[in-house]
């Protein structure tokens, strides 16, 4: 946080951008809250920076965004609230959908496909999916009743269940039982609206993932704070347990 809040593209060093960058898109109600509308509102004014950070990403060459959209304690919420999100969800994939495909995006979701996920909402992210599955430009990972414990359980019952020999599991193995093992491990987290935490969210795939925090409400970030957010990236030495060195 002690870095300025938004860069431009051209400060960016492009030999070096990170090529997952996952968000915590937090902030919503409060952004809400402080001008006076309903905590609803600002999941709706969310949608124009989960777009503009997404056209960022391209601008980048970013190759793989996971945004948090919905996590496994929200259920928690007010009713109205978790309806809410349930159907904006589901119209946000129908409106924007062809857009990202037009842009080469491929769209997935990681997170509990179980009955509390309205089967319409379920049947839109399954078009989403194959709608733009050959898309390569990016892959948009929306976390969706997502849960990092969640996700590690559901590895290990995946794992028992195949009756593998408890000598023979390995990283590799809770890896390759995520829910998709195809996605590569976020070189850089961001998260918005102050907080410093994870909040259940990559929980196996964040180990060494550098974390910048930024205290602008999701509604108004824009991709210069995702500029931003890669520049901080840029500046950071990851040593994964090494020492390190010039
Ligand atoms: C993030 O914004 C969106 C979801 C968790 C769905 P919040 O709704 O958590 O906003 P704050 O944290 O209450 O301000
Ligand atoms: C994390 O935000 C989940 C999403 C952004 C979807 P929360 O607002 O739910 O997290 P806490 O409760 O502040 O930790
Ligand atoms: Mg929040």
């Amino acid at each position: 946080m002690s870095a300025p809040d938004t860069a431009r593209l051209a400060d960016l060093d492009l030999e070096r951008i990170p090529t997952h960058v996952a968000c915590v898109m937090d902030g919503n109600g409060r952004w809400a809250t402080r001008q006076g509308l309903k905590r609803t509102d600002g999941h709706a004014a969310g949608e124009e920076a989960l777009f503009d950070a997404v056209e960022g990403a391209l601008e980048a060459g970013i190759k793989w965004l996971t945004v948090y959209a919905f996590s496994t304690e929200n259920w928690k919420r007010p009713t109205d609230e978790v309806r809410f999100l349930m159907k904006f969800n589901e119209s946000l994939l129908v409106r924007r959908r062809d857009e990202l495909h037009e842009r080469g995006v491929r769209m997935r979701f990681v997170g509990r496909r179980d009955w509390r996920v309205p089967k319409r909402l379920l049947r839109r992210m399954d078009e989403s999916i194959e709608l733009t599955e050959n898309n390569k430009v990016m892959t948009l990972t929306i976390a969706f009743n997502y849960g990092g414990r969640a996700e590690i359980v559901d590895a290990v019952r995946e794992i028992v269940a195949e009756g593998t020999a408890a000598n023979k599991i390995t990283e590799k193995t809770i890896a390759k039982h995520l829910y998709d093992p195809e996605m590569p491990e976020p070189d850089l987290m961001v998260r918005t609206s102050g907080e410093f935490r994870i909040s259940n969210f990559l929980l196996w795939e964040l180990a060494y993932s550098e974390l910048v925090f930024t205290d602008v409400l999701w509604p108004d970030f824009r991709r210069e704070h995702l500029f931003a957010a890669v520049q901080e990236f840029q500046d950071r030495e990851r040593r994964f347990g090494d020492i390190g060195g010039d």
